[in-house]
C-alpha cells in the first residue's frame, strides 16, 4: 500500500515499557476498584466491542478529574486505546469502575479480561491496520468519528475539529479531536480541542475568526442532563481552548437542542447563530458572540421532517453565470434521508439577518448518496469560498461497518455554489480544486484509489468489480435524466440497511462524470457540479474490473 496521505500520529517515542497492574479491589456484582500507580505515560486500555459500557472515574485524591465509558474487555480484546495518566500530574490514581453487563452472560468480574491486559505504556502505536481505512479522505488515527465540527481557514492552515470518540470505535464520550491540512487533502492529527466537562459531552458545533480580537471563537453543545450551548476561545489559532466561564449561553426546554453554527454577516455588520431545535431552526444574532437575541424559527411545513434537524449552516452564494446571489440554508437530517437514515437537505431563499424565508417548497438533497452526512462549511475560506465536508456514513449503519482501529472518514471537499434550472436555483456542488492536484500520470486499469474521468455521450453503465462476484453498477440514464449506483451486490452482512441503490436527478443532460474512489467509498459528480452521490462500499477484495457501455471515454488517475 502507498503512503497513507494523512499523518500518523506515533505518540511520544520514548522508551516503551509495560508493567503489570496491581489486583482490582472487587466490590459487589458491578462494581471495582483499580490502583495505579503512574509509571508511563499512557494506561492502555483493552476494548471488547461486543461488550457494553463500563464507566471508568479517574480519582486523584478522592476528587474526579476524568470520567469516561468504554467496553473494557471481557473474555477477548479486539483493540487498545490509550488514557494519558501523565497529564494529572501525580503517581496515585484510582480507577472507580462499574460495569453495566449482564453477569449471566459475562461470568464474575474478577475473571475479566481487562485486568490482566491494562498496561502503562510510553508509546501508542496507531500505524494503520485496517485494509479499508481511505488514504486520501481524513480519518481519525484511532477511534471512533462522526460530525465534522468547528471547521475554520486561518493563516493558511484548515482546521478540522470532529465528534470523536478517544476510547472507543463505537459512538460515546463525545470530544472535540483536531486536525489541520494547509491544502485539504494531507491532513495532520493535533492534540484533543475540548475534553467532556460537567456540563456534558462536546457536541456538534462551529468556530468563527474573530478577525477584531485575534482570537477563535469555538460554539458547541454540552450534552449533559439538558442539550445547552457553551463556547470556548483560543488565542492561539485552535490549538488549545478556554471554556468560557459565563457557559451555557444558551439554554431551553427543548430536548433536541444543538449544532449551533455562527458566521459574521456582512450584510448587518452583526454576528448570526443558527441552531437546529427539534425539527425546526432557530436564528440568533450577536454584537459580541456572548449575548445572543433570538430573532426567528424557520422550517414548519418546509421539506421533509420524517427525523430530528441536526448541524444547520447558513450562507450566501452566488448563482452561477448571473451575478445574483442568494442565501441557502443547510438541514441535515436523521432519519428521513431519500435512501434511509441521515441525509443532507437544503433550502433557497433570502435572509436580512433576521429572518429566512424559503423560495421552493419541494424537499431538496445536496447529495443523493446514502453516506453523506452532518455537511457544514469552512468559516473564513479563501477568496470567499465555501467550502464543505460532510461525514461520510449513515447513522443506520455508521457503528457497525467493518473497521475496528477507526471508525468513520469526511468526504473529500467540495465547493458550493448555485444554479438555475427551469427557472429553480439549486445547490451546485464540486470537488474543490485542491482535488485536481492529486492527478499524475494517467493508468490503463481500474486503481484501488484514484479518480476516473468518464466522458459521456448518452446513456451509460459503469460496473466496478472483483473476482469474488462482488460488483457497483452505476448508471447514467439519459432520458429520465438521473445518475444511480447500485451497491446491492457487494459486501453487506454487517448490516440490512446497507444494500441500496441510490438514484440521483441530473437536473439536464450529463457530459461528463468524475468518480473519486478510495478503499471504501465512491464519490460520482457531474463535472458541471448539478450532481454529487456519495456511498461507501467494503469490497472484500479491491475491485479490479471496470466495465463501460456506449463507447464511453474513461480517463483514469491513479492517486
Ligand atoms: C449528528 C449529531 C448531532 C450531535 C452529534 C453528536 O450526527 O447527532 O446532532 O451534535 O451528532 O455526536
Amino acid at each position: 500500500m502507498k503512503k497513507m496521505f494523512w499523518t500518523l500520529m506515533v505518540m511520544l517515542l520514548t522508551v516503551s515499557s509495560v508493567s503489570a497492574q496491581q489486583k482490582p479491589l472487587v466490590l459487589g456484582k458491578s462494581h471495582a476498584m483499580q490502583r495505579v500507580e503512574v509509571k508511563n505515560h499512557y494506561l492502555l486500555l483493552p476494548v471488547q466491542e461486543r461488550e457494553d459500557n463500563a464507566n471508568i472515574r479517574v480519582l486523584v485524591g478522592g476528587q474526579q478529574v476524568q470520567s469516561m465509558n468504554i467496553r473494557l474487555a471481557v473474555d477477548k480484546v479486539d483493540y487498545y486505546v490509550p488514557l494519558d495518566i501523565q497529564r494529572f500530574g501525580t503517581k496515585d490514581l484510582l480507577l472507580d469502575i462499574m460495569f453495566y453487563g449482564d453477569r449471566r452472560f459475562t461470568g464474575a468480574m474478577k475473571d475479566f479480561l481487562c485486568w490482566q491486559e491494562m498496561k502503562q505504556s510510553n508509546t501508542f502505536d496507531t500505524t494503520n491496520r485496517e485494509k479499508f481505512r481511505p488514504q486520501y479522505h481524513h480519518t481519525p488515527a484511532y477511534g471512533w468519528m462522526n460530525d465534522p465540527n468547528g471547521m475554520f481557514y486561518k493563516d493558511g492552515v484548515y482546521h478540522l475539529f470532529y465528534q470523536w470518540n478517544p476510547y472507543g470505535s463505537m459512538w460515546e464520550n463525545m470530544t472535540w479531536g483536531h486536525s489541520t491540512s494547509r491544502d485539504l487533502i494531507h491532513w495532520e492529527t493535533q492534540p484533543t480541542a475540548i475534553e467532556p466537562d460537567a456540563l456534558g459531552d462536546i457536541f456538534s458545533g462551529s468556530c468563527v475568526v474573530d478577525q477584531k480580537n485575534n482570537q477563535v471563537v469555538a460554539f458547541y453543545t454540552s450534552a449533559g442532563r439538558s442539550q445547552v450551548q457553551s463556547m470556548a476561545v483560543s488565542k492561539d489559532n485552535g490549538k488549545t481552548f478556554e471554556k468560557y466561564a459565563g457557559n451555557p449561553i444558551l439554554v431551553s426546554k427543548e430536548e433536541d437542542f444543538r449544532d449551533p453554527k455562527a458566521f459574521w454577516n456582512a450584510d448587518i455588520q452583526r454576528w448570526n447563530l443558527i441552531l437546529a431545535v427539534g425539527q425546526e431552526m432557530h436564528i440568533y444574532s450577536s454584537d459580541n458572540l456572548k449575548d445572543w437575541t433570538y430573532e426567528s424559527a424557520f422550517g414548519k411545513e418546509y421539506g421533509c421532517h420524517d427525523g430530528v434537524w441536526e448541524c444547520p449552516d447558513l450562507m450566501k452564494l452566488p448563482v452561477r453565470g448571473t451575478g445574483k446571489q442568494k442565501w441557502m440554508l443547510i438541514c441535515n437530517i436523521n432519519p428521513g434521508g431519500p435512501f434511509g437514515g441521515s441525509a443532507t437537505q437544503y433550502f433557497i431563499g433570502d435572509f436580512d439577518g433576521k429572518k429566512f424565508v424559503c423560495e421552493h417548497t419541494d424537499t431538496r438533497w445536496m447529495d443523493y448518496g446514502k453516506d453523506h452526512y452532518a455537511t457544514v462549511t469552512f468559516d473564513n475560506a479563501p477568496e470567499g469560498r465555501h467550502i464543505a465536508l460532510a461525514w461520510m456514513s449513515n447513522w443506520q449503519y455508521a457503528n457497525q461497518v467493518p473497521t475496528k482501529q477507526f471508525r468513520s472518514a469526511n468526504s473529500i471537499p467540495r465547493d458550493l455554489d448555485l444554479f438555475e434550472y427551469n427557472g429553480q436555483t439549486y445547490c451546485g456542488v464540486t470537488p474543490s480544486k485542491e482535488m485536481l492536484a492529486l492527478r499524475g500520470k494517467t493508468g490503463n486499469k481500474l486503481p484501488q484509489t484514484g479518480e476516473l474521468i468518464i466522458d459521456l455521450k448518452g446513456s451509460t453503465e459503469i460496473t466496478f468489480s472483483n473476482s469474488l462476484g462482488e460488483q457497483v453498477v452505476m448508471e447514467y440514464d439519459a432520458v429520465k435524466n438521473t445518475f444511480s449506483m447500485d451497491r446491492s451486490r457487494s459486501y453487506a452482512s454487517f448490516s440490512e440497511a446497507f444494500p441500496c441503490k441510490t438514484v440521483a436527478p441530473t437536473y439536464g443532460a450529463m457530459k461528463q462524470l468524475r468518480i473519486f474512489i478510495d478503499h471504501s467509498s465512491i464519490e460520482a459528480f457531474d463535472a458541471e457540479g448539478r450532481m454529487a452521490m456519495t456511498n461507501l462500499v467494503f469490497p472484500t477484495e479491491p475491485y479490479s474490473q471496470i466495465k463501460v457501455t456506449n463507447n464511453a471515454k474513461v480517463t483514469i488517475y491513479p492517486f
